[in-house]
């Protein structure tokens, strides 16, 4: 996680990654506990993260105490300024990653390979072991150069996915927007879900009540 908005953007990702059974290794960039503490008004820190991941993940998507069993086990937490964690190494196996939400400054250092933090220097290792790289962008307007480095980001090998969401899958709640952008975020990585429902070819479908 980088610091754009979009904190629940991430929890659907990370709640829909661990359903599926996948472990998940988590960085959260330093400007990212400040949109977590501005979004969630949870105050996520190294020292308790399992504890902040619980209340955070836990909620449902109403803010309230919710029924998701985050499970912390499967869970593997980096320090953002450790730059000796596993993933800053191609050697430490992983199947991808994504970066959601992606700031402007991360898209960025990501495209230039700065690796100013274990975020940008797991994306880079990302990139040149050949998997999967997928940017989930939040800003708007975009300025030329957030755009160029969109532009170096694709021919680099990744997927950008502006976090942008659609009105044909029958959204009434803004919870059916968040979960479109995680499910399509999800389909590039190529890990199932049901987050959201599919295009199937029908004009007028996405005004129908949703079947599930
Ligand atoms: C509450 C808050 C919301 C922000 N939202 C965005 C955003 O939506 N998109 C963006 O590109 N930057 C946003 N920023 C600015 C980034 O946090 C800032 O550029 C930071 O340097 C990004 O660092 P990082 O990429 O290392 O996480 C936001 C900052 C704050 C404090």
């Amino acid at each position: 996680m980088s610091g754009a908005s979009g904190t629940p953007y991430a929890a659907a990702v990370l709640r829909a990654l661990l359903a599926a059974g996948e472990s998940v290794d988590l960085v959260v960039s330093r400007a990212s506990r400040l949109t977590i503490l501005d979004e969630t008004g949870i105050a996520f820190r190294d020292a308790h993260w399992q504890e902040d991941l619980r209340q955070w993940l836990g909620r449902g998507a109403d803010g309230k105490p919710g029924t998701f069993e985050v499970p912390v086990d499967d869970v593997r937490y980096w320090a953002a300024g450790d730059l000796a964690a596993g993933p800053s190494s191609g050697s430490y196996a992983t199947k991808g990653m994504l970066i959601v939400p992606a700031s402007t400054a991360c898209v960025a250092g990501v495209a230039l390979g700065l690796s100013k933090d274990l975020l940008q220097r797991s994306a880079s290792v990302t990139l040149k072991e050949g998997r999967r790289l997928v940017v989930c962008v939040r800003e708007t307007p975009l300025n030329g150069q957030t755009l160029k480095h969109m532009v170096t980001l694709d021919e680099a090998g990744a997927i950008v996915l502006p976090a942008s969401p659609a009105f044909y899958a029958g959204a009434t709640h803004i919870q059916d927007l968040v979960d479109f952008v995680a499910g399509r975020t999800l389909d590039a990585a190529g890990v199932p879900h049901r987050l959201y429902r599919r295009w199937e070819g029908e004009l007028g479908s996405g005004s129908a009540p949703r079947g599930d």
